[in-house]
């Protein structure tokens, strides 16, 4: 009964940690996070460029829960024809924790 408890405790974190909006802080380290790992050279806050705009993205997801690891893994393994004929390339090199960072904040973005 009481792992039961803490089970429902930590998924309940868990939760509560996708939906929490990112400090102004964590979103500054991950916009720059983004810029040092090549992402602004294909997407854009508010502009498709090659990939669609973050705040695009954005909407798409805004109630999906399940949103956070779908965009870990299509940055991680790559993804094609969800938004068009360009696919985006795989990431296998960067940290996962990282890419997670980068989900949350495209999920973040609203313009
Ligand atoms: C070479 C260009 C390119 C680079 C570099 C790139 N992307 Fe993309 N990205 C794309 C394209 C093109 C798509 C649309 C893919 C599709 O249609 O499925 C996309 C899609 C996405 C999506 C939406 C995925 C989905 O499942 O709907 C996210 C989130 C994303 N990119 C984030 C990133 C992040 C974060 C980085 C940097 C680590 C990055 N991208 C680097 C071109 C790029």
């Amino acid at each position: 009964m009481r792992n039961i408890l803490i089970l429902l405790l930590l998924g309940w974190a868990a939760a509560a940690n996708a939906a929490t909006p990112l400090s102004a802080t964590d979103a500054a380290a991950a916009h720059e996070l983004a810029k040092n790992n090549g992402c602004l050279s294909c997407h854009a806050l508010s502009e498709k460029i090659v990939g669609p705009a973050y705040a695009k993205v954005a909407e798409k997801y805004r109630d999906d829960k399940d949103a956070v690891a779908t965009l870990t893994h299509s940055v991680q393994y790559g993804s094609k024809g969800k938004w068009g004929r360009i696919p985006m390339p795989p990431h296998p090199s960067m940290n996962v924790d990282e890419i997670k960072t980068l989900a949350r904040w495209v999920l973040s973005i609203d313009k």
